[in-house]
């Protein structure tokens, strides 16, 4: 028998990892802990948020209608939260892991911060996370492998850190992964660069999704990408030693300039500084 598949041997290695991390606690259902917490760690400038109030948190789906902007009911659950780009602040609460029945949280284009909680791995029938274009900080929780429904993870655009955590290769139905424009560092995990099975050697997600993170390497970047000298900065490099040199010449001929007029504006002292000067 052949031995088994280098791919193979990495998933199991996947697998024991994910069983290792912490257990998140088994959320309670709760919309309105849920709303109201997340409205509490936001800061709403433009007062979208105006009728996010707390009579409506009290009852915040009327079967398939809700009264609070953004927020989508089905069956009397909060199903989706979509409050992109209304210049929210603040952070995400971890009470969002109390709203178990949301399918799409959307929180995109606002000015966010503080890390992604990893209490969002409660949400087990989460399928789409777009956070993207936000000031969120941090890791990216291994945690997030637990929404085996994820489609979609839009995260570009932050100033998030640390490495892609090898686990989320695992999420089979991921369609949309997109983490470039951070502050990424390490290797791309093999299992979101490559495909496995018939199509393996294709990338799994292109290399746009990676860009724009100094410290991210390796397939589908191209080689060296990022990490050795771009042109933008060997252009930096050229014009700045020509500006360095053309300051250093200019100083050096008005330090000469003035050496060599010095005998004029002082007929004094000629002799001596006749006796200093190098012979040409
Ligand atoms: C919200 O969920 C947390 C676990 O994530 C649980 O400890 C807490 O009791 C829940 N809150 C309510 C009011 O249901
Ligand atoms: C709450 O605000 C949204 C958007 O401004 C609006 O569509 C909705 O009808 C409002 N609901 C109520 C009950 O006023
Ligand atoms: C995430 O939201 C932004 C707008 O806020 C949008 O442009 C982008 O397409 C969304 N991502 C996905 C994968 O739908
Ligand atoms: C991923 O695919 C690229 C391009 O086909 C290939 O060069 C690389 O070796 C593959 N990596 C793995 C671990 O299979
Ligand atoms: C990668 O880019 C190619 C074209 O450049 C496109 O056809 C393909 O759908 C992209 N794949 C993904 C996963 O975005």
């Amino acid at each position: 028998m052949a031995p088994p598949p280098m791919w193979w041997v990495d998933l199991l290695l996947l697998l024991k990892l994910v069983l290792l991390l912490p257990a998140p606690a088994l959320a309670e259902s709760n919309d309105e802990v849920c709303l109201s917490n997340i409205r509490r760690a936001l800061k709403d400038p433009s007062n979208s948020l105006w009728n996010w109030t707390h009579v409506n948190f009290a009852a915040p789906c009327n079967g398939f209608t809700s009264y609070l902007q953004g927020v989508t009911c089905n069956n009397g659950r909060v199903y989706k939260l979509s409050l992109a780009g209304l210049a929210l602040a603040g952070g995400i609460s971890p009470f969002v892991a109390n709203c178990t029945n949301l399918q799409t949280l959307d929180l995109s284009s606002n000015q966010l911060d503080g890390p992604i909680p990893l209490e969002l791995s409660a949400l087990l029938n989460l399928a789409v996370l777009n956070l993207s274009s936000n000031q969120l900080t941090g890791p990216i929780p291994p945690q997030l492998v637990l929404c085996a429904y994820l489609n979609v993870i839009d995260l570009h655009s932050n100033l998030l850190s640390g490495s892609i955590p090898d686990q989320l290769g695992l999420l089979v139905r991921l369609s949309t992964f997109d983490v470039s424009y951070n502050q990424l560092d390490g290797l791309i995990p093999v299992l979101l660069a490559n495909r496995s099975g018939l199509a393996a050697g294709l990338p799994r997600f292109n290399a746009s999704s990676f860009v724009g993170n100094r410290d991210l390497y390796g397939y589908p970047l191209p080689p060296m990408g990022g990490r050795g000298l771009s042109v933008l900065a060997i252009v930096g490099i050229g014009l700045g030693s020509g500006l360095l040199s053309l300051v250093l010449s200019f100083t050096a001929v008005c330090i000469w300039l003035r050496v060599t007029e010095q005998p004029a504006t002082m007929p004094g002292d000629e002799g001596k500084i006749s006796n200093l000067m190098p012979d040409y």
